[in-house]
């Protein structure tokens, strides 16, 4: 397997309390969890994790309370390195989440150490990154658009996935980043807020996910590319976008061509929304290309 470029992840890590329900509460009810369980998640974690089991050198900047030495652990188990970790006072960031029969979920996020986190140590360890590495970052820690331009100015190409959408957040990191990830009800969004066509932001590469749909790249300069999403039984939908955009960014990090990269990226997500969990779902790369070279 090609060593692509390094891949610095910079985001939450979240220790998640995953519930499965008939259905997702409306107000003011009180419904029963037939299955509880805690385990390794937030947006930076689970996108660090699909990158490093596609395949990715992945470096991690975030932090974690000292309840959550575990989950640094267990992204250290999934190949992550972690060196560049803070243990912070402040709790772990941490989400409860609702799953449904049909996959769906509801989340709600405390953002704990990922909010409290300090810059300094984490610009100190970006002092190693080289140009050309990837910066893979979303929408779920302090200090944004600080790291994506010290990346920026490294010569990182940075890739924001733009989750939990925020307008305001997209627009402070959008001088720095080369790629913008986000939904296709986001990017409606991000349209009427800033009053803007996609095409005429000022990122080189946006990719639209779309959901049962599929999803699109739009490059400057060059012609947009659509993949179908692949039919899947799916078990559970969280840490999906995620998956995508860490697998998304391993393939691109080795060079790989935007149409393989997208169809590599699909498949991930297909085989990720087909079992239970956010990171303990992520694919291996040998999962991956045994789902993409059955024509997936
Ligand atoms: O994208 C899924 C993730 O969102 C969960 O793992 C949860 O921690 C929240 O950050």
């Amino acid at each position: 397997m090609k060593q692509g470029a390094r891949i610095w992840g910079f985001g939450s890590i979240n220790i998640d309390h995953v519930h499965k329900l008939d259905h997702l509460p409306a107000a003011g009810e009180t419904l029963a969890s037939h299955d509880y369980r805690v385990q390794l998640g937030g947006k930076g974690a689970n996108q660090s994790v699909a990158a490093a089991r596609a395949g990715a050198k992945v470096c991690h900047l975030g932090a974690v309370g000292a309840d959550g030495l575990t989950m640094r652990d267990v992204m250290e188990g999934y190949g992550v390195d972690c060196g560049g970790v803070q243990v912070t006072d402040a709790a772990t960031g941490h989400a409860i989440i609702m799953v449904d029969r049909s996959g769906e979920n509801a989340i709600l996020l405390h953002g704990g150490a990922n909010h409290a986190l300090a810059l300094d140590p984490a610009l100190e360890a970006l002092k190693s990154a080289q140009a050309g590495e990837y910066l893979l970052m979303q929408n779920e820690t302090a200090w944004q658009p600080e790291i994506a331009a010290a990346a920026a100015a490294r010569g990182l190409k940075v890739v924001y996935s733009a989750a939990p959408f925020s307008p305001g957040a997209v627009q402070a990191v959008m001088p720095f980043i080369s790629m913008l990830m986000m939904n296709e009800v986001e990017s409606q969004q991000l349209q009427e807020a800033l009053g803007t066509e996609i095409a005429d932001l000022p990122v080189q590469t946006i990719v639209v996910t779309r959901g049962a749909q599929g999803a699109s790249w739009h490059a400057k300069g060059s012609a947009d590319i659509f993949v179908p999403a692949l039919p899947v039984q799916v078990l559970d939908t969280t840490g999906a976008g995620d998956c995508f955009a860490g697998a998304l960014v391993a393939a691109l990090s080795e060079g790989v061509d935007a149409p393989a990269a997208m169809r590599f990226a699909t498949c991930a997500a297909a085989l990720q929304v087909s079992r239970a969990g956010a990171a303990s779902a992520m694919p291996t790369r040998a999962e991956i290309e045994a789902l993409a070279s059955e024509g997936g």
